[in-house]
């Protein structure tokens, strides 16, 4: 099958994901966590890519739910897909927040071991190089968790509608309608960051395993358009089909088109 990588066409392999589908959105986190802590009982130095949003607030729940009963965190490495710029580390609504007050206080992750781009950086370009270079010399990643974007968005990290194949961590505009889905987490949609910096669609396909949660009706037509539409840069999620070891982990809202 031929892909379109924007301007050059090239040959490419193309796969099927599982999908699988549940019938309560709860599910969908114990299924995601169950796999995540099999690979840390198995592997514990494990890399992990991790994503945030509503979708993975209930996985990182069942996580420190594991650590609790025992599963040991300490040479976990974390690597986060994205953060909004700019943005203070200490606004409760950045990404850096959201994971220290969802995981990182909530188990014995060593903070040394988890990396996140800086939304406090002065130059987002040289930020997202600086990202780059750290995840290229720390791979591989072996399961890299993804949400897929509401609507027609169908964006994975923040690699919005245009994001090519082969791009990599870089900083990006959030489109209009990302802005608005992402307001829920401000106090008024102004504050909503005009950008941000993302691993690109390269980097999540250079883990060894995917992982795409999704939850509710919202996300139906991105889950359909991911796995039966054409594989371009109008649906980022669509990308997935080029890695041969991804599993769409579905409600059955999400699933409803399929
Ligand atoms: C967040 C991220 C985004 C979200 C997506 C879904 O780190 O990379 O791609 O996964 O926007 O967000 P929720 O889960 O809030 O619907």
């Amino acid at each position: 099958m031929i892909v379109n990588k924007g301007r050059n066409k090239k040959e490419k392999k193309i796969f099927a994901p599982k999908a699988m589908v549940f019938a309560k959105s709860q599910d969908v986190d114990c299924h995601t966590a169950l796999i995540l802590i099999r690979q840390i009982r198995k592997k514990p130095d494990s890399i992990l890519t991790l994503p945030t949003g509503v979708t993975p607030i209930g996985l990182y729940q069942k996580l420190t739910e594991a650590f609790e009963q025992g599963l040991d965190f300490k040479r976990l490495k974390i690597f986060n897909l994205d953060e909004y710029w700019p943005i203070r580390k200490d606004n409760s609504s950045s990404y850096a927040s959201y994971m220290l007050n969802n995981l990182i206080k909530k188990t014995n992750l060593k903070k040394e071991n988890w990396q996140i781009p800086n939304g406090e950086a002065g130059d987002p370009y040289q930020e997202a190089e600086r990202y780059d270079f750290l995840l290229k010399n720390t791979q591989p990643v072996d399961i890299a968790v993804v949400g897929i974007g509401p609507e027609k968005t169908c964006h994975i990290g923040f690699n919005e509608k245009g994001s090519t194949l082969d791009s990599r961590t870089r900083y990006v505009f959030l489109s209009g309608e990302t802005r608005r889905a992402n307001a829920v987490f401000f106090n008024n949609p102004e504050e909503v960051p005009k950008g941000a910096i993302t691993q690109g669609i390269a980097n999540i396909l250079e883990a060894e395993k995917i992982l795409l949660m999704a939850k509710g009706e919202v996300k139906a037509w991105g889950v359909k358009r991911a796995l039966k539409g054409l594989i371009n840069s109008d649906a980022p999620a669509s990308f997935l089909r080029c890695h041969q070891n991804v599993i769409f982990i579905l409600d059955k809202k999400a699933a409803v088109f399929l």
